[in-house]
């Protein structure tokens, strides 16, 4: 077994998930253990199947008055947790059990556009709505609040004229799936 030992949550298509699964696959040090997922056909459940990394349907009800999450990370011995594009609130027990072992992306520059509400395309919606000249990602740590622990790293790209929030959407996504999976082994990996 792999020291270090990484669960995906995510509510999407999973396009990161499955960056950083193939960034991971023959890392040393680090192994996708588990994904974590809170809707039914979110593309991101056929994406760990097939990497051959487990996956769990949780819901939401339970997700806030259970420990039933909590006890399938630790019996899956999940030292770190990454959310990419996980639409819920992580409930306070779980950030309590994995403090400062718990990080996100966004898809913007936070603090711009980000808390209850602003997750992928109502990000860009935003955006290109105010003429921001610029936008990009935001990788940081979670806390109790919504998009508001220590940033590890912003990357910025221009917001053209011409941009819709799909072309947008489309150059930050690309941000992501360079960046993240990196910033995530060297994260996990720091003392
Ligand atoms: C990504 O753009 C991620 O930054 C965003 O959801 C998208 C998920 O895409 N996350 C948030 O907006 C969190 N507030 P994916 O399912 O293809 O990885």
């Amino acid at each position: 077994m792999k020291p270090f030992r990484i669960a995906i949550f995510a509510s999407g298509s999973g396009s990161n998930a499955e960056a950083i699964m193939h960034y991971l696959a023959n890392h040393a040090a680090i192994e996708v253990a588990l994904v974590v997922c809170n809707k039914e056909n979110a593309g991101v459940l056929e994406k760990a199947n097939q990497f051959g990394v487990k996956s769990i349907l949780i819901n939401k009800e339970e997700f806030y008055t259970s420990r039933t999450v909590l006890q399938t990370l630790q019996s899956h011995g999940v030292s770190h947790i990454v959310l990419a594009g996980f639409l819920l609130l992580v409930p306070d027990y779980l950030i309590k059990a994995y403090s400062e072992k718990i990080i996100n992306i966004h898809p913007s520059l936070l603090p711009k556009f980000g808390g209850k509400g602003m997750y992928g395309m109502h990000v860009h919606k935003a955006v290109i709505a105010s003429a921001e000249k610029e936008s990009g990602l935001t990788i940081h740590l979670v806390n109790e609040h919504f998009d508001d622990g220590e940033i590890l790293l912003q990357v910025k790209c221009e917001v053209d004229k011409t941009d819709t929030p799909e072309t947008l959407g489309g150059k930050v996504l690309q941000l992501e799936h360079e960046h993240y999976p990196r910033v995530i082994a060297k994260w996990v990996t720091r003392v």
